[in-house]
């Protein structure tokens, strides 16, 4: 038995909804719980951030993630496959008609993503002070925390609504099947025959 740890919300009905495909069964949680269990797999409901943690100390088999989130948190897990899936960029925002100079000094980001972001940096040698928010990023330009964000852009809808604009993307992002490194060698064949499956599925999709 494989046990799969999916994010609450969108990604795991997706998820969910590609395991009823292949296997032709309803795969729902009742109500408020967080575990269901089926005859070949017990999936785990859990934070967007807790994925791979989960993953990682092989409380879970495999799972489901953005690889924005794995990139940001650097857990030394496999990635499977791409499921072409939650198709976002991190980018950095700026106030509507201001422009990226990095050669100004004491820059300021604020981020909810301060490894991406500094990496970002580092890779320029330019030196920011990088500060830590948890959500509504997009204000910080805007009352003068910051000069800049490095945040998540699907539709740009936020930005545009909060008058910031991207001026640069960073990094591509789309929704990832990871698994943990023992269960890749000790359930090799569960975990290869799952991962061929919704290989298939998203496969038919990109055809279609
Ligand atoms: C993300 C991100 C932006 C927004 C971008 O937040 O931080 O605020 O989505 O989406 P858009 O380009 O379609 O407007 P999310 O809704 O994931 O909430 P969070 O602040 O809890 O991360």
């Amino acid at each position: 038995m494989l046990t799969v740890a999916l994010p609450k919300g969108r990604i795991a009905k997706e998820t969910l909804e590609i395991f009823e495909t292949i296997f032709g069964n309803s795969f729902k949680f009742d109500d408020r719980k967080l575990i269901l269990d089926t005859p070949k797999f017990r999936f785990l409901l859990v934070r967007n951030q807790d994925v791979a943690t989960y993953v990682y100390h092989q409380a879970a088999d495999i799972g489901v993630v953005g690889l924005d989130t794995l990139e940001e948190q650097g857990l030394d897990v496999i990635r499977l496959l791409d499921l072409k899936r939650g198709i976002c960029k991190v980018s950095i925002g700026m106030k509507k008609g201001e422009k990226l100079d990095l050669n100004k000094p004491d820059i300021k980001v604020a981020s909810k993503m301060v490894n991406i972001t500094k990496r970002y940096f580092e890779e320029r040698a330019v030196s920011v002070d990088i500060i830590k928010l948890y959500g509504s990023i997009e204000l910080a330009p805007i009352i003068g925390l910051a000069d800049m964000i490095v945040d998540v852009v699907e539709t740009g809808a936020t930005m545009k609504q909060n008058g910031l604009e991207v001026v640069e993307d960073i990094m591509t992002s789309s929704t990832y099947l990871i698994a943990n490194k023992n269960s890749y060698i000790a359930k090799k064949d569960e975990v290869l025959d799952i991962y061929e499956k919704i290989n298939k599925v998203i496969q038919a999709e990109q055809k279609a």
